[in-house]
């Protein structure tokens, strides 16, 4: 390496990126060519800065969202180093690398909105915390009602008719469109199926892909109701327990499996993963991790299925690439929803498989009869097409991150005797981890009395047995209403210390 690595660094003020993606740009292709190695030390925020006459914030923003990302870590007075990307070599590797780097997509500019309703605000939700619920009572409800109004009058026929059970075309453009810009996937429409949701997106990818008997990797902790599907299916769940770096591989001694099935093959046929924003626990999968994962699915022939429910949802630089995207996606199908971005009760997610499984996504989409509802396909596909969708988005994303920064600054000052959170400036819940002097699940049973909604974390642990918190969802309620609910939640933790007190 250079002697002086802020030789390294330039910026060129014609690119219409901003300066701060262009340094993140830099540092991963710096990474990825091994140019910075393992434990490189990044050059002094204030150096770069000065060397490049560029404001140290946009420096420190950059490194950022590389910590975010799992390139960089930081550590108090030693500034910011090289996390490990390991070693694992795929063919076209090199290729991906740039495609992914050339796909990081327009910068968004988050406009300055403050937390000011243009219709009144509804009354209170019944339940408070609710986890991953979108704020509904923010929905620009006259925008949409007046595209499903130019729908009805343009080309009514088309919310009604329509034999494609892979989905709208429109809205299928829109979404491979959608996911360029924002998940740096180069997918074409083809490659896209409109689903009635995540879940019904998984329903299909496990009914293309596995036979009854056969090995889904899951999260441990994970989403519950996944758990459900596979069993309900027929198929075997292995567990994958979660660390710091994200899911462990499937041959780790870290994973584990039903004592049922320890005599059993239990190597996943398909590994189901959050890697954006692990679900619950909220960390981002290192990319060594993921480059582990993609290897372990080239190498044994198996398939990936990335579960990107909420990786919109970031409010620290930009979205984080997703896995699929490393990939080109050749073993990993790639999932996201709507209902997080939109509203749950729209039912539409979708679903993006590599070539190869268009044919047999196509077969069972026949086969069962499985076709996402039609009717609000063309207008979301106008919603998204004018405009309005992403402004709303980044209206809510503004939003969601003032609630989420409040919460965690609650809990941070009025909290730390009980428990602890870590603020991964993501999604639109948390995990308030619990001290071991309170069991999570009593505490839950408590705060649903008081009209509560929060999840405990040991509930979506499989295995494991290590997990004790709060689950909390910050993105539905605002400030007044955390601060509400954090006193009912308050009140019970401390008559819970008074009675393990006594
Ligand atoms: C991790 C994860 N996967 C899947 C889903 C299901 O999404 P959908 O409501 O689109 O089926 C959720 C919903 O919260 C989720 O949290």
């Amino acid at each position: 390496m250079s002697q002086n690595p802020t030789l390294l660094f330039s910026v060129d003020r014609s690119d219409a990126r901003p300066i701060f993606e262009q340094l993140c740009d830099t540092i991963r292709r710096l990474i990825h060519n091994g140019v910075f190695n393992a434990d490189t030390r990044l050059p002094a925020t204030r150096t770069l800065a000065q060397e490049l006459a560029i404001s140290r914030s946009t420096v420190v923003t950059a490194y950022e969202q590389l910590v975010a990302e799992g390139y960089l870590q930081s550590k108090p007075g030693a500034g910011y180093r090289v996390c490990g990307l390991g070693e694992t070599e795929l063919p076209g590797r090199t290729k991906v690398l740039q495609d992914n780097n050339k796909s990081a997509g327009p910068p968004r500019q988050i406009s300055r909105l403050k937390e000011q309703l243009k219709e009144p605000l509804k009354e209170q939700p019944d339940k408070l915390l609710t986890p991953s619920l979108p704020d509904m009572r923010l929905f620009p409800y006259r925008q949409w009602a007046k595209t499903i109004a130019r729908i009805c009058r343009t080309r009514p026929e088309s919310m009604l008719t329509g034999s494609e059970a892979v989905g709208d075309q429109q809205l299928r453009q829109a979404i491979a469109h959608h996911v360029r810009e924002w998940r740096g996937l180069e997918v074409s429409a083809d490659q896209v199926i409109v689903t009635a949701g995540a879940t019904d997106a998984l329903t299909i990818s496990f009914r293309t892909l596995l036979q009854p008997g056969h090995n889904v990797g899951l999260e441990d902790p994970g989403y519950r109701p996944i758990l459900h599907q596979v069993t309900g299916m027929g198929l075997n769940p292995v567990f994958l327990r979660v660390d710091s770096d994200g899911a462990s591989l499937p041959d780790s001694p870290d994973s584990h499996q039903p004592e049922a099935q320890l005599e059993a093959d239990a190597h996943p046929d398909v590994v189901v993963l959050t890697p954006s924003h692990q679900y619950p626990l909220g960390n981002t999968m290192t990319p060594q991790r993921r480059w582990e994962y993609i290897h372990w699915a080239h190498k044994h022939q198996r398939w990936i299925i990335e579960d990107d429910y909420d990786s919109e949802f970031r409010y620290i630089g930009r979205p984080i690439p997703a896995m699929a995207g490393l990939d080109q996606l050749q073993r990993t199908l790639y999932i996201g929803s709507f209902a997080k971005l939109f509203s749950n009760t729209l039912r539409l997610g979708y679903l993006i498989v590599p070539e190869p499984l268009i044919a047999p996504v196509r077969k069972i989409l026949s086969d069962y009869s499985l076709k996402a509802g039609l009717m609000p396909q063309p207008a979301l596909a106008e919603f998204i097409h004018s405009g309005d969708f992403y402004r709303y988005l980044r209206r809510v994303r503004k939003i969601y991150s003032e609630r989420n920064k409040y919460l965690v600054q609650q809990l941070q000052t009025r909290f730390n005797h009980f428990g602890h959170v870590q603020d991964y400036s993501a999604g639109m819940k948390l995990v308030f981890h619990l001290n071991q002097t309170f069991n999570d699940v009593d505490i839950v049973t408590r705060t649903h009395q008081a009209g509560l909604a929060l999840e405990a974390l040991s509930t979506a642990c499989y295995q494991r047995t290590d997990c004790n918190g709060l689950i909390m969802g910050f993105a539905g309620y605002t400030e007044q209403e955390i601060h509400t609910a954090l006193d009912q939640l308050l009140s019970v933790l401390c008559s819970c210390q008074d009675i393990a007190a006594k």
